[in-house]
């Protein structure tokens, strides 16, 4: 079975609604049945105006993050419930962003995972390396490990519902991309687990994403990796002219 590939462009904290109206509207007249599926993780201020403008059918939208809990006395957050109250249809967790700078675990990672199925919204789940752990040559253990204590908790039904992203922490804004053979060999890693765990149906059918310094340069030769999926991307996906290309290099 070959899988559809996925381009997601992650803007993280970036773009105003001026700029990003724009982009979506250039966006929206330039993109074209595409060979892949398109998905747009913008903030979350953005994004009820962006579903609203959005007149194509091509764009799925989703959101960075969601809270872990269902509702309640918690200021500053938003839950998977009111995400698909206003039609959203996916959200990002578990970004090593979040897990940095904002302490999140992977026991939270999996509540908030659930939190997502359950309210309908497909998760990107987002795993990967910091470098250190890549110098030691221990990144399958550490992906390993995050997967243990967040998806596998899952039930088998869940799997067709899930997205995951390799992220590997040392390649995430800053240039230095990982080599497609880097890829590969941890977007292999990642199925051959799922297939341990779960079956060689639910292996072959999830979408694994690569992310980290993604541009129009490299994509290509990411995408034609067996086992990556398409990607997720961050500063490139800011440029329409650089995101269009890279939806164009997973055909
Ligand atoms: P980058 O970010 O493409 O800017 O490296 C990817 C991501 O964090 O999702």
């Amino acid at each position: 079975m070959s899988r559809r590939k996925i381009v997601a462009g992650n803007w993280k904290m970036n773009l105003d609604l001026t700029e990003a109206a724009e982009w979506l509207a250039e966006v929206e007249s330039r993109l074209r049945n595409p060979a892949c599926d398109v998905m747009l993780f913008p903030s979350f201020i953005l994004l009820a105006d962006l579903m609203d403008m959005y007149e194509g059918d091509v764009l799925l939208f989703g959101a960075q993050n969601c809270s872990h809990l269902e509702s309640g006395a918690l200021t500053g957050e938003v839950s998977a419930m009111q995400l698909a109250s206003v039609g959203v249809d996916s959200v990002i967790i578990g970004h090593s962003e979040r897990r940095e700078y904002f302490g999140e675990t992977n026991p939270i990672v999996l509540q908030k995972i659930q939190q997502a199925i359950k309210h309908e919204l497909m998760p990107v789940f987002c795993c990967g390396e910091p470098l250190a752990v890549r110098n030691e040559g221990k990144q399958k253990e550490f992906v390993k490990l995050q997967l243990e204590e967040s998806i596998f908790q899952l039930p088998a039904v869940a799997l067709s519902e899930i997205i995951v992203a390799y992220e590997p922490v040392w390649a995430i804004g800053t240039g230095l991309n990982a080599t497609p053979e880097q890829a590969q060999e941890m977007h292999a890693f990642i199925r051959s687990l799922i297939a341990a765990k779960y079956s060689d149906d639910a292996a072959t059918q999830l979408p694994i994403l690569y992310g980290g310094s993604c541009n129009p340069t490299n994509a290509k030769s990411l995408f034609a990796c067996p086992d990556v999926d398409g990607g997720l991307i961050g500063g490139a996906s800011l440029k329409v002219n650089d995101f269009l290309s890279i939806i164009d290099a997973a055909r």
